[in-house]
This record gives C-alpha cells, structure tokens and sequence, in this order.
C-alpha cells in the first residue's frame, strides 16, 4: 500500500471505532469538551486525518506547525493529554476511552528537543493539540506526535481533526507545504546512522569541514577536474538546464588507502556551501533510498557513498538477490536528470565496481584516480603537515626514501618526527630537523609488524 492508502485505511477504522464506541456513553471530560467544543460537533462526527514521517521529521512537523498557526493568526494555546499508557493509542484511540472510562484527561502538552543543526537543537511538541481554523475558516484541531522508539512507535505524527475530511486534508496540506518551505534539513551535512541502544533510524547533523584548496595535495590538475564537475555544474545550474544539458552528476573517486579520497570528499563539501549533503557509510549504506529522495527534495545536494566496493556484493539489505550496489545504482538513476544532485562515490577496489558500473551506465561520468603521491606530492605533503612547526630538515632525502607511500604516511611521519623533538625538548617549540626526521621514518620502515607496516601504507617499506 502507498502512504495515501495507508493514511485512508487507518483514518476508516478511527472512523469505525469511534462510530462503534458512540453506543456506549462516557461520563464527562474536559479533554473531549475540549475537543468537541473547538470543534463544535461530537466525537463521532469527527474525521482525523493523519500523515506519518521518519523520527527525524520531528523537527520540521513542528516548524510546518508553528508556520501555519502564525498564518492563521488564532490565540496559539495548545493542550496535553494526561493519563497512564497515553504513548500506546493514536489519538482518537485516546479521546474515545477517554471517553469512555475517563483514564485520559485533559494535560499539559509534553515537550522534547530535536536537533535542528549540529549546534542546534529546538524544542517540540511530543504529544500536544492545538485548535486553529482552516484556510477556509472551518474550526480545526491540529496534534503532533513525537517518534516513541521505547514504544515501538518509530514514526512521528501529524493529526488533523475537523469534522469533515476535505476540510482536514487541507490543513495538512497547508502543513506540509510549510514543513518544506522551513525545512530544517535543507542545506546541512547529515548522516544516516542507527541507534545503538535503541535500535531506531536516526539522521544526525554534522558540521561542514572548512579545508582550503592548499590542504588538499593531488597532482597537477586533478583537483581542477574534480571542482569542475561538481561546483562547476552547481554554478552553472540554470544555464545548463536552460541549454537542454543535465545537471545530475555522478564521481567516482579511486585509489589506493590513505591517498586523499574521503579528504577531497571533505574539501568539496566546504566549496558547496549551500548544498545539503548527505552522507552514508557502512551499514547505512541500507538507507540509500531514503537518501537519494531526500537528495531530492533537498536539492542543490550531494550524496557521498564512501567505501562503495562495500556493498558491491553485499546482499543483505537489498531487495531479492540483488546486491545493494544496483539499489545504488538503481536510486541514483531515480533521482532524474533536471536534479541538482551529485552522488559522489569512494571506493580502493574500483575493479570491483567496474563491470557494474559498465553494465548501467549514465549514473557515474566521471572516474577519477586519486593516485600515490609523486616526489613532487610527497615534498608537498611534507611541508603541508609541517605548517605548524618549525621545520630544518632537508627534505629531499626523505622524499627520495618514501616512495610508494601513501599522503596519510607522510602525515603520521611529522607527528612522528613531532613527538621525537618534544621528547627531546620538553619546553622548546616544535622544531624538525634531519634527526628527528630520519629517525621517525626509520621507525616506521622498521615497524616490526607486517600489518602496522600495511596499517601505515608504506608499500616501500615492505
Ligand atoms: N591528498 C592528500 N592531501 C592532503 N592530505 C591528505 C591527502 N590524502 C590523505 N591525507 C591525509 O590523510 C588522512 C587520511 O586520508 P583519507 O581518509 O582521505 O584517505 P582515503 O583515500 O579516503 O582512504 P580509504 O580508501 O582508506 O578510505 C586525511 O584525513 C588527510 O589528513
Ligand atoms: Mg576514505
């Protein structure tokens, strides 16, 4: 079933219960008056319509929410329910045994805070009604319901109540065309993840890294290729579209570990400011679906899938005896040409991917090797994590030594060299000469084991 159809299935059996309960007349409640006097009609009368949303919605049902009920300009006094077990029922569930047996009563309205920024969080209403009017002017409830993962309960909730269903419909409509205008979600760095110990879906914020072009070490041109196909369409969008020309982009970034891949990954969201990306790694990877529709609702927006040779024969998560690459695949060819999307691919096995890739193409269009670093990239590695010491040591002998070696090797080798002159010098600046450096490469060539040896990604050293 589609949500619609969902949406209409649970909305007619509220309908019959609460049609089924009206033989059976409870004692008074504040909490129905409440209801049926915003409403001006009883119970039985009235039509709930409801639309459920990913946990991490919360924040935009509540904004949607909070935007509608400025429009419609009516004194904001929203009401709780209180009584034992009222996370279990759905909302008319609750207000007919309030009904009937009077266990739910009128209350304050609960609160949590949901996270709106890595930096951010905004409170919002767990479970709350608030009476408005339609655009039309017909009296209308309006309740929200937090995700309740203790529960089971692993959505969150719009409700909307009038007394009739168009009427309804329509404020939810209204909402949801807020919730997106105030989209919380829109140009942020998010992640997909699971809770440990709670076992629910989660989408968490991330601050965007700030990398200057210099930090990035890659041979001559590779970067300019790299920026050219993803910043480069972004700032060309409109006149490529107009020009007949697609905007969706797929790169796929490959090497060996440690060369800069997730690095470049990280400097390219800093030069797409006002991009959301989103980003999957390991067992998120089963959320590449979600992803790629929020990819496009949220556009301008960039999806990394880091390390892909991962899911290229995983099938697992994927639908029948697919592997999860083609639902990659597959999402990434949904999201449509017109999109302003980038699907930016990682992977060291890119043999792996090859005859995938092949076999449905259009989804990547541009590979790109991020290879190891050349004497001219070691020399300049070298220099970029010795920016903040004072480096003596003639360099060209080192450079000459490290061949093979990955950038992430050059890095650990001045902290290496680092801790030698700090050792050696407590109190003094940080300063590098030839010691200290040939001695922390020794120790790394040395390294006793052939995995620390593998773990440092010195191919020479072996
Ligand atoms: N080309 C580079 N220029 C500058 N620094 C680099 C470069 N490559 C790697 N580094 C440094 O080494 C670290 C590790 O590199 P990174 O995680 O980008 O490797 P990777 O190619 O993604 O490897 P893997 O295939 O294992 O994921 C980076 O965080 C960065 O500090
Ligand atoms: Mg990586």
């Amino acid at each position: 079933m589609g949500s619609t159809e969902r949406d209409l299935a649970t909305d007619l059996a509220r309908i019959i219960r609460a049609t089924a309960d009206e033989v059976t007349t409870g004692r008074g409640s504040e909490l129905i008056d409440r209801v049926t006097g915003h409403l001006a009609a009883p119970l039985t009368e009235v039509v709930v319509v409801t639309r459920n949303w990913p946990a991490w919605e919360h924040a935009n049902i509540q904004r949607g929410v909070e935007a509608y009920l400025a429009e419609h300009g009516t004194a904001v006094d929203w009401f709780g329910i209180a009584g034992g077990q009222r996370t279990h029922e759905d909302l008319i569930g609750m207000l007919v045994i309030a009904r009937k047996q009077g266990t739910f009563e009128l209350g304050s309205v609960d609160y949590t805070t949901t996270a709106i920024g890595p930096e951010d969080a905004t409170e919002a209403v767990q479970l709350g009604l608030v009476g408005t009017s339609a655009p039309g002017g017909e009296p209308v409830l309006v309740a929200i319901r937090g995700a309740n993962p203790q529960w089971g309960q692993m959505e969150c909730r719009l409700e909307v109540l009038a007394t009739s269903r168009a009427t309804a419909t329509g404020v939810r409509d209204r909402v949801e065309r807020l919730m997106a205008e105030h989209d919380v979600l829109r140009g942020q760095v998010l992640a997909f993840g699971t809770s440990e110990n709670r076992g629910n879906d989660l989408l968490t914020f991330l601050p965007r890294p700030t990398l200057g072009g210099e930090e990035v070490v890659l041979p001559d041109g590779v970067l300019d290729a790299i920026e050219q196909h993803t910043v480069g369409i972004a700032r060309h969008g409109e006149r490529l579209l107009a020009a007949g020309q697609h905007l969706k982009r797929g790169l796929l970034l490959h090497g060996p570990p440690g060369t800069g891949k997730t690095h470049t990954v990280r400097y390219l969201m800093g030069r797409l400011p006002g991009n959301t990306v989103i980003i999957l790694t390991g067992t998120a990877m089963r959320f590449v679906a979600k992803a790629a529709e929020l990819a496009r609702r949220l556009q301008p927006s960039v999806v990394v899938v880091e390390d892909v040779d991962l899911i290229a024969q995983d099938r697992s998560y994927g639908p029948g005896a697919h592997p999860l690459l083609f639902t990659l695949l597959d999402a990434m060819d949904g999201v449509g040409g017109d999109a302003d999307v980038t699907f930016l691919l990682t992977t060291n096995r890119a043999s792996e991917l090859e005859k995938a890739l092949a076999d449905r193409p259009g989804r990547v269009d541009l590979a790109v090797e991020i290879p190891l670093p050349d004497a001219v990239g070691r020399e300049a590695l070298l220099r970029l994590y010795a920016r903040g010491l004072k480096l003596t040591a003639d360099l060209a002998p080192i450079v000459a030594a490290t061949e093979g070696v990955t950038a992430s090797f050059a890095k650990e080798l001045l902290r290496r060299a680092s801790l030698l002159s700090l050792a050696a010098r407590p109190d003094a600046d940080v300063a590098v000469g030839d010691e200290e450096l040939t001695t922390a490469l020794r120790e790394m060539q040395e390294a006793r084991s052939a995995l620390t040896r593998s773990l440092l990604g010195s191919s020479a050293a072996q």
